[in-house]
């Protein structure tokens, strides 16, 4: 039986993907500004790079007897990100910088993940966990320099 700490905080990891992968379309599809083709291009990439460890993540939990969150609804509800209808009006800047923000926020969560596993004694999933905090800490380099920051800059 494994454990509920890891469960829950899979679950939680599920619905903050499920949350962002929508949150991605938005800033893909309402992107504007001298950078449109090549940002519209990356929050693509970033939305099924999400969508792809939302996949697993959600598998894993379902092969440890979890249940993951599976709609809308449930997404919305327990994601540690937000969504908002008005951002679909940010500037290209500052959608490069709410995204930072989102993707430091699920580092920040990650880390937490990555150590409560081990503790737990779930090598599995926190072997899953650190893959996915490779792509985050990757991707936060790349946005960070496309503003001119470096990689753990924070955002104002
Ligand atoms: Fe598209």
């Amino acid at each position: 039986m494994a454990d509920t700490e890891v469960k829950d905080f899979l679950n939680k990891l599920v619905a903050t993907q499920g949350l962002f992968y929508i949150r991605l379309h938005q800033f893909h599809w309402y992107i504007k500004g001298p950078h449109f083709f090549t940002l519209h291009e990356k929050f693509e990439e970033l939305y099924d790079e999400v969508t792809e460890n939302l996949d697993e993540v959600a598998e894993r939990l379902i092969a440890i007897g979890g249940e993951p969150y599976s709609t809308l609804g449930e997404f919305k509800e327990h994601s540690i990100l937000e969504e908002r209808v008005e951002d679909k009006n940010l500037s290209e800047d500052d959608m490069v910088k709410a995204v930072i923000k989102d993707y430091q926020t699920m580092r920040a969560s990650l880390e937490e993940g990555i150590e409560l596993t081990d503790e737990k004694g779930d090598f599995v999933s926190n072997d899953m966990l650190i893959d996915i905090k490779e792509d985050v800490d990757k991707t936060l380099w790349m946005l960070q320099a496309f503003i001119g920051n470096n990689p753990l800059d924070d955002i104002k």
